[in-house]
């Protein structure tokens, strides 16, 4: 039996193995998927285990996206742009590192319809997620990408991966199309971001990476002042099937049952 799983630090919470169980029984594939709590110390020792075939593919989630790659072989042209791997397998030998969130995003945007081409983007956030965020607004053709976060300087670093990036001063919130939560705020159901959107006109678009729970407070006033929001639901969804892609060469199938699954 082949062995999957994700690892992290905490991974309690994580419903990678739910989703990627649930595609390897509806194709028949003898593999198990598991979650595994590590320290960073343990990192080396998970990437040899994948290299002598002890572990088949590994998804890598929060704080690791970057440690992980000092002890990679290869990395993919997506990983390398992103300086984030979530996912893990072997390939011509060499332990390999890709970054699925950048195509998860994509996906689920086109999913839902919302049409980025030449939009003004402003992200909340310069955290794990954001440079695959950034990286899939590039490849979708935004017009121009803002990006805003507590901590500025963390938010000028991403300026060297990504040189058109335009950083803003919190609380200088200027117009957009369209903006996403990529902070941590709100996996506590009281959090709440401390940004005014009140002056924005409203029918924007509200995305949050976030998708437990359902609806932040972020998206909640958003949809008050009349914008139309989306939970990371189906970013989740997708980065999960492009992983189970990779490992089994099987695309499976996203339904609503899948959805459903996820509402717990
Ligand atoms: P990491 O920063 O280790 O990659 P993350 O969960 O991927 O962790 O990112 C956390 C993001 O949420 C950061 O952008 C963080 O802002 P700072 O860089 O200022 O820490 C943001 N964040 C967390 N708590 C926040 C809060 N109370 N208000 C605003 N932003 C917050």
């Amino acid at each position: 039996m082949k062995k999957y799983l994700v690892i992290g630090n905490p991974i309690q919470h994580s419903l990678s193995p739910l989703i990627q169980n649930y595609w390897i029984k509806k194709n028949n594939i003898n593999a198990i998927y598991e979650k595994e709590k590590l320290e960073k110390e343990d990192l080396k020792n998970l990437v040899l285990k994948v290299k002598e075939g002890k572990i088949h593919g590994a998804n890598v989630t929060v704080p690791f996206k970057k440690d992980i790659i000092f002890h990679l072989e290869e990395l993919t042209q997506e990983a390398e742009n992103t300086q984030s791997v979530n996912t893990i397998y072997l390939n011509n030998n060499k332990v390999t590192g890709h970054n699925t969130d950048i195509d998860g995003f994509r996906l689920a945007i086109q999913d839902i319809k919302f049409d980025v081409y030449n939009k003004h983007v402003l992200i909340v956030g310069a955290g794990g997620v954001a440079p695959s965020i950034i990286c899939a607004l590039i490849k979708m053709k935004v017009n121009k990408i803002s990006l805003i976060n507590r901590t500025k300087e963390k938010a000028e670093n991403l300026k060297k991966l990504f040189k058109d990036l335009n950083i803003i001063n919190w609380n200088e919130i200027q117009d957009f199309d369209m903006i996403i939560n990529a902070t941590s705020v709100g996996l506590n159901i009281s959090d709440e971001l401390n940004l005014d959107f009140s002056k924005i006109e409203n029918n924007k678009f509200f995305y949050d990476v976030i998708y437990n729970p359902k609806e932040t407070n972020f998206l909640k006033n958003a949809k008050t002042l009349g914008n139309k929001t989306e939970n990371g639901k189906k970013m989740f969804i997708h980065q999960a099937a492009q992983a189970f892609k990779i490992w089994h060469g099987i695309q499976p199938e996203i339904n609503e049952e899948i959805e459903r699954l996820l509402d717990q």
